[in-house]
């Protein structure tokens, strides 16, 4: 007595050949493009682009006796009798920046308290190593060039050019 025929299976789409094949195909493309596009993404660098580390500070002749602070680019100037040199104003410990103080003649670190001498050398404090000396140059003009990207601290190499002027 009842209708055998389900309504609902005679309203299904009928998927023919031609449809699977079209989304079969569509699908593995797919997957390919993305899998050609992945490899190629390995070919490009991740490249971090960072402002210069090159700049002029000033005339040479400028800078008098003693230690002159550049907190810009956090880098101590200091000129002595002999000559002149930059800091890399970061502790050598975790990368705090020590203070200057002039009556000790002292770097002094406000974070675990490491010492360091005008030199940059380690007087007291956890710090492993020297201060960093960064490249100082000359221009014919008498301008101060600094490169932070170019740094040296060990004793007998950072005393010489291109980390030291005589002035
Ligand atoms: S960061 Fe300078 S002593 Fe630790």
């Amino acid at each position: 007595m009842s209708d055998t025929t389900e309504p609902s299976a005679l309203n299904q789409p009928e998927i023919t050949r031609r449809t699977f094949l079209f989304w079969g195909w569509g699908a593995f493309l797919a997957f390919l493009a993305s899998s050609v596009g992945s490899v190629l993404r390995f070919f490009l660098p991740n490249v971090l682009y960072e402002p210069s580390q090159k700049f002029r500070a000033g005339k040479v002749l400028d800078y008098p006796l003693g230690v002159t602070i550049d907190k810009a680019n956090r880098v101590w100037i200091i000129r002595d009798s002999k000559g002149l040199y930059g800091m890399w104003a970061r502790c050598t410990h975790l990368g705090c920046t020590p203070n200057w103080f002039p009556a000790e003649a002292r770097f002094r670190c406000p974070c675990h308290g490491s010492n360091f001498s005008a030199e940059g050398d380690v007087i007291a404090g956890p710090a492993p190593k020297p201060l960093w000396r960064v490249q100082v140059t000359q221009t014919p003009q008498g301008d101060l060039l600094v490169d932070k990207a170019v740094m040296e601290n060990r004793p007998g190499f950072r005393d010489k050019a291109p980390f030291f002027i005589n002035v």
